[in-house]
């Protein structure tokens, strides 16, 4: 799943996020318009070498592209996995003005990953969001999410799903990157505890982090070598060194961010393949240049494989 520079597009997004994000470039939020925004992502040509599997939500897993092929058919046609999102989101951990969360889904998790790879999914995603500053993330946040991260890991393992584990530490707010990297080493410590006592093979997962940065509010942006050093040690500090492989999130950085601060992590180096699966930073472009016009497929097409040309290393 992560060889050879190859990385993982995260085209998961729940029909909630996906309609805003359509409304976003004034197309109707309607199904049929999810359906062929996700066929548009996914049924170009030469992606195969470029990346190695595609993230979807419960919805497109189940709908079909214009030939009648299944989603997961025509990855797999395509030379990609499926991966599913099984994680149902997530609720305030303590009350509504609490300001921090738990993800959810747990319940019936093992039936339906069974579902799933019947269905065709190879891998699996679950996301925990921890948030920064005034005291956060709480020691209850970080055991909460890292338990439930833990216990899917092991019911994907289990049921023959690869589970990527994603830990995201928001990067909202001016903080420098001394703070992102404390909140990190804390979400990760806690994380490779608990992956621990669940009985997760480390050598069966994938890890998407965040990467180390600045707050995305702060005056003085921290530039990719920095970045590149406190992410990289973060994660030799809190992480087993026999991950199957690191494949990092975006979390709203622009594509040339997110693509410079990539680069730099690569040089660093690691005891694991480092690549991405990034959401936003790869697919922005195409949704904003299709904007639901089916003239306009090619001009989609051409910007997704542009975001993810800057992400795959030369050979
Ligand atoms: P971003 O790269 O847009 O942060 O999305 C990645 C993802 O899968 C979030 O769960």
């Amino acid at each position: 799943m992560v060889s050879g520079g190859r990385g993982i597009l995260a085209a998961d997004e729940s029909p909630r996020t996906m309609s805003r994000r359509l409304e976003g470039v004034g197309v109707e939020p309607t199904e049929e318009h999810r359906r062929a925004y996700r066929e548009l992502l996914v049924a170009g040509e030469g992606l195969a070498g470029r990346i190695s599997g595609v993230i979807l939500c419960d919805e497109t897993l189940r709908q079909q592209l214009a030939d009648g092929r299944p989603f997961p058919r025509a990855l797999a046609d395509a030379g990609l996995q499926t991966g599913i999102k099984v994680d149902t989101g997530t609720v305030a951990l303590d009350g509504p003005d609490d300001g921090e969360t738990l993800t959810e889904g747990l319940d019936g998790l093992a039936e339906r990953v069974a579902e799933y790879v019947a269905l065709g999914a190879t891998f699996a995603k679950w996301r925990a969001v921890l948030h920064l500053g005034a005291g956060r993330p709480s020691v209850r946040a970080l055991d909460a999410n890292a338990e439930a991260l833990a216990r899917y890991a092991r019911v994907c393992q289990d049921g023959g799903l690869v589970p990527i584990v994603e830990p995201e530490v928001l990067s909202a707010g001016g903080h420098r990157l001394e703070v992102c990297a404390a909140g990190t080493a804390r979400t990760l410590a806690t994380l490779g505890r608990a992956l621990e006592a669940a009985g997760v093979d480390p050598a069966a997962m994938v890890l998407k982090p965040n990467m180390v940065t600045s707050g995305e509010g702060s005056r003085q942006p921290a530039d990719p070598y920095e970045v590149a050093r406190a992410t990289v040690d973060t994660l030799r500090a809190t992480m087993r060194p026999e991950l199957a492989g690191v494949a990092f999130l975006s979390g709203g950085q622009s594509s040339e961010t997110a693509a410079a601060n990539l680069a730099a992590i690569r040089r660093r180096g690691g005891p694991w393949p480092l690549t991405f699966s990034f959401g936003r930073a790869l697919v922005s472009s195409a949704l904003a240049a299709w904007a639901g016009d089916p003239a306009r497929v090619d001009a989609g097409r051409s910007a997704l494989r542009r975001e993810i040309d800057r992400n795959v290393p030369a050979a």
